[in-house]
């Protein structure tokens, strides 16, 4: 109790420092709630404080805003806390063996867990992924080169997102571009009416696409694989999906082990109706059991615990669901709206094919030139943990991914691409016509927002606290082998 108490007239002296300190500054963006905060402060402690006046300090840090206006402003964004759905042993036992087995891909040299590895916390911390053929993980990942004399084959057009908390009821959208979408039996996805019925959420018809992608994971026809067979999975023409499915889910089942995990999965489907969406089913299930976590100090303040944010981090979250107007966007409990918008992010990379170098994002989806350079908001649990950020990975930290807020037309106009993996350097799309068209459409609700050192500072202390301790390490849910044998990343 000392403890707490010392802490608290502690911040009583800041901010009665503050309240000074902001009187003769104008206040900026976070003026207005520093003064809440200071103002509630002032009774009856001159006292006490005097009496603890600690050691100089550097420059003062504006006041912290009150629990209440922030819990105020958390209300307004509809934040609240999260669950845990519950999930089936057996699938995420299968799930867990598919994510991390290359039998998946064509050449059976890449796995889910390649680009969403536990090491990289989901992701590979690549700015953009290296699909078919590379050879390595994360970050010294090098691209394969092609097995027909196609040279170095390209980075993937996009940064590997997260896989935190896509289990959760509210999803409603995968993939960058939303280009999956929608609930139980009613999926709108680029298979159509080739997608198989019976997926459990969203996140597992997400699961059916990577396998399908050739840059990905299935290879170019006449692709042999490491054991120097025929690529069964490559010679299968685009447009069929059905086909592709069907061959994955043979090689699956002409394993024991697999198909003693089916059974065990899937103990009232035989064996002759199991086709790849119960593969996809079980990987959302593992994705859901090992992926899900809400106890980051946000988390536990969202839950009720005034405590556990420090003064930075509530500044952060005044700023955050306020000021800085970044929940006009992320807000809900997850953080997202879900909704695509043009922040005028960099184009860097080889581009989304067929409007490569460019990627339209959204706008490829729906042919709509208003739909150009708009990209789903991600959520922002652990983000902290999943660098490099934004569709393509164009801001390697996350000071320089806030920082872009201050001022999105004119970060996009001078974006320094020296951050980037050497590899990329030298993509960024940096033509006049390119930067206007993106620049005409950023969304109004970042333009001006005009962050300055402080509010950039809080804004990432704040993204800190959404990191749930316990995905730090998660070393322990990789497997030590898989059912085909296959090397495990
Ligand atoms: C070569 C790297 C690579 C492989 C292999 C890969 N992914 Fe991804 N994953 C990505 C990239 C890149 C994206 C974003 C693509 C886009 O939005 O267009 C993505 C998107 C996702 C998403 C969407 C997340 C969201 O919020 O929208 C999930 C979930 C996911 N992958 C899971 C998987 C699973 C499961 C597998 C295996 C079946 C897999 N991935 C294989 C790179 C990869
Ligand atoms: C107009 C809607 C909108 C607003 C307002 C907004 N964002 Fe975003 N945010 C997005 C979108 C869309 C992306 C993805 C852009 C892309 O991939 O090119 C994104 C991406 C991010 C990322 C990268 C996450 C990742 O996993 O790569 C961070 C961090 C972020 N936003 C923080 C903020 C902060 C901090 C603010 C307030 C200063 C803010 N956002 C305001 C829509 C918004």
């Amino acid at each position: 109790m000392l403890h707490r108490s010392t802490v608290h007239l502690g911040s009583l002296f800041m901010a009665l420092l503050i309240s000074v300190v902001l009187a003769g500054c104008g206040g900026g963006v976070g003026g207005g709630t520093s003064g809440d905060a200071a103002g509630g402060a002032t009774t009856g402690v001159t006292t006490a404080t005097e009496e603890l006046r600690p050691a100089p300090q550097p420059p003062a840090a504006p006041a912290a805003p009150t629990d209440a206006a922030i819990r105020n402003l958390l209300a307004q964004a509809n934040v609240a806390p999260l669950a845990a759905p519950a999930t089936d042993a057996n699938k995420v036992a299968l799930g867990r063996a598919l994510m991390f087995d290359k039998i998946l891909s064509g050449n059976r040299n890449v796995s889910c867990a390649t680009c969403h590895h536990t090491t990289f916390h989901t992701g590979d911390a690549l700015s953009l992924s290296i699909g078919v053929g590379g050879i390595g993980l994360g970050p010294t990942r090098v691209q394969g080169v092609g097995q027909r004399g196609q040279g170095t084959l390209p980075f993937i057009a996009r940064n590997a997102p997260d896989v935190f908390n896509r289990g959760q009821a509210q999803w409603r959208t995968m993939f960058w571009d939303s280009r999956v979408s929608g609930a139980p039996g009613n999926f709108t996805t680029p298979a159509g009416n080739q997608l198989p019925a019976g997926l459990d959420n969203v996140l597992a018809v997400q699961a059916m696409f990577p396998v399908t992608s050739r840059a990905e994971m299935r290879g170019e026809d006449g692709d042999r694989d490491v054991f120097g067979n025929v690529n069964e999975l490559a010679q299968i023409a685009d447009n069929n999906l059905p086909a592709i499915w069907a061959a994955l889910t043979a090689r699956l089942l002409a394993n024991a082990e697999y198909r003693a995990l089916f059974a065990a999965a899937y103990p009232t489907v035989p064996t002759n109706q199991l086709g790849f969406q119960h593969a996809a089913n079980a990987i959302a299930a593992f994705e859901i059991a090992s992926f899900t976590g809400f106890n980051s100090p946000f988390d536990r303040y969202v839950a009720g615990d005034n405590n556990v944010l420090n003064a930075a981090e509530k500044r952060g979250a005044g700023q955050f669901f306020g000021a800085a107007r970044c929940s006009q966007c992320h807000n809900g409990s997850l953080l997202t709206d879900q909704n695509v918008h043009n922040i005028g992010t960099p184009q860097i990379g080889p581009g989304h094919s067929p409007e490569a170098p460019e990627d339209f994002g959204r706008g490829a989806v729906t042919g709509n030139v208003n739909d150009r350079y708009r990209f789903r908001t991600p959520p922002l649990r652990n983000v902290a943990l999943t660098a490099p950020y934004f569709h393509d990975g164009a801001f390697v930290t996350l000071a320089g991914a806030v920082r872009h807020y201050d001022n999105p037309p004119a970060s996009l106009a001078n974006y320094n691409q020296n951050q980037l993996d050497p590899r990329l350097v030298g993509t960024f799309l940096n033509s006049g016509a390119v930067i206007a068209a993106i620049s005409a459409g950023i969304d109004p609700r970042v333009r001006n927002i005009n962050l300055n050192n402080q509010e950039v500072a809080d804004l990432v202390a704040f993204l800190q606290s959404l990191t749930d301790p316990r995905f730090v390490d998660m070393s322990g849910l990789r497997p030590d082998r898989v059912p085909s044998g296959l090397p495990v990343d």
